[in-house]
């Protein structure tokens, strides 16, 4: 990585640049309307040659995010800085950011080849022909070339967007989910040459999903955003194993974790919490007060079986069984518990409706959220 690109353009790489997003607004305000916060004070501080997945439900802001950090919408407060330099007040074609949204930048007149050597040609580029052609092969869209844009299907334009934004090797690359069209099987290659090319050239990237599975498998931290607010910015296993609130609790992880009532109990110099009519849990969370009524979260991953009667558990009438293969999952009526608790239980256990199970996770696994506010309770 990292020689810098050449005033001919003939080096492939750039240096690696950090992007920082310092208390970012935007407020969105239509004539004789009221105005929207979709924005409100996002701060994201991300390494050169990172790559940052950005995760959240419909709505929450996250294209308006990548809109604002390439300078498609104007900024009502804050900073957007792309190494040392402020870009917020700069116009998109100075900011040196490839931007990978749906068919943006595609010239509809011009062939696939013409729009990707449309990018280079502004930079003199002297190998661009050659560019495009290794680019295309690595994309799986060799034999789009010589198509129009219009021409091409949903699937076939968003690795036609992709390869816009990556062909000129910006240091800053912002994506839209931009394998959502693809079908399984090429989204998982092509993700994986996304991953390969975005580790070979540094780029320093943000890219939106709704797939919880594509964040993993890309990004070294996700930043997981509701209502115009990152809730969350980690490493996957940060966000998965020591959730910030009951949000990220709830957004991430499939199947989704269980979120039940319970009192919190001292024991014996122990802490666990009651869970329905008659079961414990052990916790870690030694700042609760004895008493006070929690939001319990345990995942149907982190559920172990096998519990000796005398250890702290749930128990409850296994009402659906499936077999998942490699796994099982059984959905069991917890006495005293409104919701069906899910828990995972090994392949070589295979059960039955009707048949009783006792589950338990480690203290660690057990999570406690404050009812109110869902922040998390240590
Ligand atoms: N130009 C606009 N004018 C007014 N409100 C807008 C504008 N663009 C977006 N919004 C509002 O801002 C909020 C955030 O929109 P945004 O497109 O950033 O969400 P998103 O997280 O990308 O959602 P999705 O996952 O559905 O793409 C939404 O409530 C949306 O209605
Ligand atoms: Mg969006």
């Amino acid at each position: 990585m990292s020689t810098l690109t050449r005033t001919d353009g003939s080096a492939q790489h750039t240096v690696a640049q950090s992007l920082v997003l310092d208390r970012l607004h935007k407020t969105y305000t239509s004539r004789g309307k009221t105005s929207f916060e979709a924005v409100k004070g996002i701060e994201l501080s991300i390494e050169p040659g990172e790559m940052v997945a950005l995760l959240g439900p419909s709505g929450c802001g996250k294209t308006t995010t990548l809109r604002l950090v390439a300078g498609l919408e104007t900024v009502t407060d804050g900073d957007i800085r792309i190494g040392a330099t402020s870009v917020a007040d700069l116009p998109p074609a100075k900011r040196n950011v490839g931007v990978g949204f749906e068919s943006y930048a595609l010239y509809p007149p011009l062939s696939v080849r013409q729009n990707l050597r449309y990018g280079l040609r502004a930079r003199k580029v002297r190998d661009a022909d050659q560019r495009v052609d290794t680019l295309a092969a690595r994309l799986e869209m060799t034999e789009l070339l010589d198509h129009r844009p219009a021409d091409l299907s949903s699937g076939q334009k968003q690795r036609v967007a992709l390869a816009r934004a990556l062909i000129r090797n910006p240091p800053v690359l912002l994506l839209d989910e931009p394998l959502s069209h693809l079908d399984a099987a090429q989204r998982q290659r092509v993700r994986r040459e996304l991953k390969v090319l975005q580790r070979e050239f540094g780029y320093t990237t943000i890219v939106v999903t709704h797939d919880q599975l594509e964040a993993l498998s890309l990004a070294d931290r996700i930043a997981v955003m509701d209502g115009g607010v990152i809730q969350q910015f980690g490493t996957p296993d940060e966000i998965f194993d020591d959730p910030a609130n009951r949000f990220v609790a709830d957004f991430v992880g499939e199947p989704n974790i269980n979120l039940v009532d319970g009192v919190v109990q001292r024991s014996g110099g122990k802490t666990f919490v009651r869970v329905g009519d008659a079961g414990m849990l052990p916790v870690t969370a030694t700042g609760v007060a004895d008493g006070r009524a929690v939001t319990v979260g345990l995942r149907p991953q982190d559920c172990h079986t096998g519990v000796g009667a005398e250890q702290p558990a749930l128990e409850g009438e296994v009402r659906v069984y499936e077999n998942l293969l490699e796994f099982g999952q059984a959905t069991v009526d917890v006495p005293g518990v409104d919701e069906p608790v899910v828990v995972q239980t090994p392949a070589d256990e295979r059960l039955a409706g009707g048949d009783v199970l006792r589950f338990a996770a480690d203290a660690g696994q057990v999570y406690l959220f404050d009812d109110d506010s869902g922040e998390r309770l240590r």
